[in-house]
């Protein structure tokens, strides 16, 4: 396995290692589980190279705290990387990637896809994500990219970044599944920022969304909403910041439950400091 730095070593070797094969791009922000590991296999399997980057992108914080608390331990994913077949790491540091002011700047429009759920919640953080994604996707110019359903928005911006934005790049864009624990609490990399009882907690997250799964035809959308809100907010631990119903991969407000195939129920969660998200399919 081959880590680089910078830009330029990366695309020096590439141009000598790498002519004709297929390659696959992970981006991830490091502290990296199980979730990442599923992405890694699947890629390898589908791809004769695989790149995971570990970047922790400041410009997609739009909190101090929670930049400054963000789990990195490079020496533990370098080690799991190398155990887990990947070919190429790059790690750069922020000045590799943003030169300039200039270049912290995202210049696309993505319309509703950034003003509902995460990107009403947490302004400016979705222009962080496609601009690094953006500048990460030109650099390493891959064939196939590999992204998690924990992160359905995200996933759905990054859709859109490549086939509306990025297309002469001619980048397929893959989602995977959601990785859980046993107790079904979806793998993040903040979760190692939880204490025990509030670890214990969390699990009511997933818990209460395969509940909503089973049940949500027993209600309409405000009554399930309101459901879903009182048994997260009855633990101690737990405070919810929304829950809603939306379209794939439109991400159109439901309503009603008959209009619509494919609805996601999506959930942003307070724990103490940790800001955890989940999502299910209803339907
Ligand atoms: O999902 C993440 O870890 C990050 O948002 C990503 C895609 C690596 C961009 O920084």
């Amino acid at each position: 396995m081959q880590v680089f730095e910078t830009v330029l070593s990366l695309q020096n070797y590439f141009k000598t290692e790498f002519n004709g094969k297929s390659i696959a791009f992970i981006p991830t922000m490091g502290a990296l589980h199980q979730g990442h590991l599923s992405l890694i296999k699947r890629a390898k399997n589908e791809n004769d190279i695989v790149v995971v980057s570990i970047f922790v992108n400041p410009t997609q914080f739009n909190n101090a705290n929670d930049l400054k608390n963000y789990p990195r331990n490079l020496d533990k994913d370098l080690k799991l990387l190398e155990r887990n077949n990947c070919d190429l790491v790059f790690t750069p540091s922020v000045s590799e990637i943003y030169p300039d002011e200039n270049s912290k700047k995202s210049t696309y429009n993505f319309g509703k896809i950034v003003e509902v759920m995460e990107g009403k919640f947490r302004p400016g953080h979705f222009d962080g994500v496609a601009n690094v994604v953006s500048r990460l996707f030109k650099i390493i110019k891959p064939d196939n990219a590999y992204f998690g359903q924990k992160d359905f928005q995200q996933y759905i911006l990054i859709k859109t970044l490549a086939d509306k934005y990025l297309s002469d790049l001619n980048i397929q864009v893959h989602r995977c599944p959601i990785i859980r624990e046993e107790d079904g609490l979806a793998m993040s990399s903040r979760n190692v920022l939880l204490s025990p009882e509030q670890r214990k907690s969390a699990a009511l997250i997933s818990q209460t969304l395969f509940w909503a799964k089973d049940n949500y035809q027993k209600y309409t959308v405000d009554e399930l909403k309101k459901q879903i809100t009182n048994k997260i907010n009855a633990d101690k631990y737990l405070k919810i910041e929304y829950i809603e119903f939306v379209s794939d991969p439109e991400l159109n407000e439901i309503t009603n439950w008959g209009l619509e195939q494919k609805i996601v129920a999506c959930i942003a969660v307070q724990v103490g400091d940790v800001r955890l998200i989940d999502n299910i399919y209803l339907s």
